[in-house]
């Protein structure tokens, strides 16, 4: 059977993409982001997954204003990146697993969760930059690779209560996939930030802390938020909390912290890295 090793939640930041392309990692002002990721590379040593379900937001590279599903999944053996600005080197197409992914679908929606399913998907900053820091070596990545995003870009968005109770679904999902598979949960996003407006460059200390607090001990407290309330605690881009506790989710009810790191801000946003495991 299946099985999730755990989940990791990290920032999805342009930017960063652009720093590994020139090799920044070691400068001033990138080290103390990039240098958390030791541990999480050590733990992927350890628990070496095969397959990532990646939980994100699409920005306009695939889905756009005029049609733009509320959680949409992939459904194909590849994946394919392309050019978004940012000064982002285009990726080499990604592997999927589509009767992983078929599966997955399959059982969401006996569960009442009705996903778009694309099988052919364009895969965002938000999908490739995460992807990127967990695995940075040159070429492909070396995990299959299934897509989910959720809308955080026109409104009205899923509320978090309704992103907690896909992330659960998915848990069961995957726990019932019968071939033998080690499976991460990536969700990518966040934390608090705002791109543009009255309030561009709002970052929220406290309350990303107590994300990051109630994510190992009460994502419930997370789901009793609205869209609004978390807009104005996290800024309108702050809403990408939401991939995180779809991620968060899927694992059980008692989790344990493996590793975390906040760091203060990486272009307009707060970056936030946790690596969590189902508690035994
Ligand atoms: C930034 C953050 C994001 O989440 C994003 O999708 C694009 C840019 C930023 O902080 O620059
Ligand atoms: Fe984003």
């Amino acid at each position: 059977m299946a099985r999730i090793v755990g989940m990791v939640t990290t920032s999805h930041i342009p930017a960063i993409g652009a720093a590994i392309a020139k090799g920044q990692q070691d400068e001033p002002y990138w080290k103390p982001f990039f240098g958390a990721f030791g541990a999480v590379h050590a733990w992927l040593d350890k628990v070496r997954p095969e397959a990532a379900v990646v939980v994100y937001n699409d920005h306009g590279l695939q889905f756009f204003l005029d049609k733009l599903p509320t959680f949409a999944i992939g459904a194909a053996d590849e994946y394919r990146n392309a050019d978004e600005g940012w000064g982002l080197p285009v990726q080499p197409p990604y592997r999927g697993d589509a009767a992983f992914s078929w599966h997955l679908v399959e059982s969401l929606m006996a569960d009442e969760f009705d996903l778009t399913t694309c099988q052919e998907m364009l895969v965002d900053h938000a999908f490739t930059v995460p992807l990127k820091l967990l695995w940075p070596g040159a070429g492909r990545c070396p995990v299959r690779t299934v897509p989910v995003s959720v809308n955080t870009i026109q409104h009205p968005l899923p509320t978090p209560a309704r992103c907690l109770k896909l992330g659960r679904a998915l848990g069961r999902a995957i726990a019932s996939y019968p071939e033998d598979l080690k499976v991460l949960v990536l969700g990518t996003g966040g934390l608090s930030h705002q791109l543009d407006g009255k309030r561009a460059g709002f970052i929220n200390r406290g309350f990303d802390e107590m994300c990051m607090a109630a994510m190992v001990e009460d994502p419930d407290a997370l789901a009793r938020y609205s869209i609004p309330q978390i807009v104005e605690a996290a800024g309108s881009q702050g809403v990408e909390l939401v991939n995180w506790l779809v991620a968060r989710a899927a694992l059980g009810p008692r989790v344990a912290k493996v590793h975390s790191n906040y760091h203060v801000p990486i272009s307009n946003t707060a970056s936030g890295l946790m690596v969590l495991e189902n508690a035994n």
